[in-house]
């Protein structure tokens, strides 16, 4: 089938990868040409497993071309998909301006018959919002054309982006138009499998999903982070309640993980957008607000642990830290709870040695011209004469390391563990003061 996507970002280019790897003809539109430019020439400008190799293969069998003519590209499909970024507004709404834009402009160029898919992450309503700018734009040039408008949220979780397209759990598409859901059935049937794992539901059910999905999963993490806190307070430990209570099918045992807080691009702008949306349909949300509030708690706990164990004032300290993405597995800084903890200890006068297996070039570029702020080639690179080291993402490489070599390059051998890596009957044997997240003792030996 012909398709295109209308916005190169993560979103967009996955989906046009992934569908060209199936047998599609997919043209990828983005504003910026530097940006195609880079994906002409077969490099990827993020990091993301698998990606590059579906890319290149895609791109050399003449199925994938990247394109910053909107003309050619709205020309092209059949399918449009509108992938463009739907970034915070001031009052944490999500702007809708480059969606707005990119309706128009499919408006503006049709000639035939066209289905528009909304796959950014939208308020409830869009797809009206979005069947009237097209209507708008036919009804200024004088000409009546077909054309259809779903909903189709993507759940793709970064670092594992292809892998989620490729094998999807569930497929929603909201339409309330019977061409555009057979056209939906027949592009995504190589992705079902051994069931269908399309979802057909109307409009507004289809765009509240997605945000109710990743309201949900941070419900959780927040939930859980709280309870770590408890835990700490109570002398419990929360790896063994997590495990205890994720046993029961109903909770089960997946994102139930306490750390540093959660970031990344989408649950923290999508949790506000929702408090939004609900504020101005007149509900009141009050869980997702102590969602919310609880998760830019959590983004300091490692720096109260850090206060609580070398004080207030932290000049002259040092310190190494480890993990800069929001996650593993990708390079993405976006609301990552490191840059709150850089901040933080910034602020109260330390220095900060990073390390990250694969975010260093976007730190640079992210935290330029934070003072104090230096970066190491190696984990243990950035370990030499810190106080204590610092760990905020769960990197496989940090798992297992050479705690000998911990021990020996920090002046003392403290470890602030965001992520729960290490259990501490471990640490407290090797010798090392180990402060994880919701672990009963703060020290080795402190009785709680
Ligand atoms: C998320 C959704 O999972 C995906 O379906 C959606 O489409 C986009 O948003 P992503 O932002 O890539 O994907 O990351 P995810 O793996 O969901 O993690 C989000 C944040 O939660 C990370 O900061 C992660 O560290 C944190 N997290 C996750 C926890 O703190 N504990 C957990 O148990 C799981």
């Amino acid at each position: 089938m012909k398709v295109t996507t209308i916005g190169t970002g993560y979103v967009g280019l996955v989906t046009g990868a992934c569908l060209a790897e199936m047998g599609n003809h997919v043209v990828c539109l983005d504003t910026n040409s530097d940006k195609i430019r880079i994906l002409n020439e077969g490099e990827i400008p993020i990091h993301e497993p698998g990606l590059a190799e579906v890319v290149r293969r895609n791109v050399a069998s003449g199925r994938l071309q990247f394109t910053t003519n909107v003309d050619a590209a709205v020309d092209h499909g059949t399918i449009l998909f509108i992938a463009v970024g739907t970034p915070p507004g001031e009052d944490g709404s999500a702007d809708m301006q480059y969606v707005q834009a990119a309706a128009r402009s499919i408006g503006a160029r049709m000639t035939d018959y066209k289905l528009v898919v909304d796959k950014s992450t939208v308020p409830v309503g869009t797809a009206d919002a979005v069947r009237n700018a097209i209507e708008g734009e036919l009804a200024r040039r004088g000409v009546a054309l077909e054309f259809s408008v779903v909903s189709n949220p993507e759940f793709l979780k970064e670092g594992a982006a292809v892998e989620d397209f490729m094998k999807p759990d569930r497929i929603i598409v909201g339409s309330d138009d019977e061409r555009a859901t057979l056209l939906m059935r027949a592009l995504y049937s190589p992705f079902n499998r051994n069931r269908d794992r399309l979802v057909v539901m109307d409009l507004r059910s289809a765009e509240l999903t997605k945000y109710a999905a990743n309201a949900m999963l941070a419900t959780r993490i927040s939930f859980m982070n709280e309870m770590a806190l408890l835990a700490e307070q109570v002398g419990a430990d929360i790896e063994w309640v997590r495990r205890g209570i994720g046993s029961d099918p109903r909770i089960g045992h997946d994102f139930l993980y306490s750390g540093a807080g959660y970031g990344g691009s989408c649950f923290p702008k999508d949790v506000k957008a929702l408090i939004r949306t609900a504020e101005a349909a007149g509900s009141g949300m009050r869980v997702l607000r102590a969602v919310d509030e609880a998760n830019e708690r959590q983004k300091l706990v490692l720096v109260d642990k850090v206060v609580q164990r070398f004080g207030d004032d932290l000049r002259g300290r040092h310190f190494a830290l480890w993990g800069l993405a929001f996650k593993p597995n990708t390079d993405d800084l976006r609301e990552a709870p490191s840059r709150v903890v850089i901040a933080e200890l910034l602020r109260r006068g330390a220095t900060i040695c990073a390390y990250d297996p694969v975010a260093m070039a976007e730190a640079q570029k992210a935290l330029a011209g934070l003072e104090g702020l230096g970066y190491a080639a190696s984990a243990n690179a950035a370990l030499e004469g810190a106080d204590a080291l610092v760990i905020v993402t769960e990197w496989k490489e940090f798992r297992t390391p050479d705690f000998e070599f911990i021990k020996s390059a920090l002046k003392q051998p403290v470890v602030f563990d965001g992520r729960n890596l290490y259990e501490p009957p471990l640490m407290q044997a090797l010798g090392i003061e180990h402060w994880g997240i919701g672990r009963g003792t703060r020290a080795p030996g402190a009785s709680v």
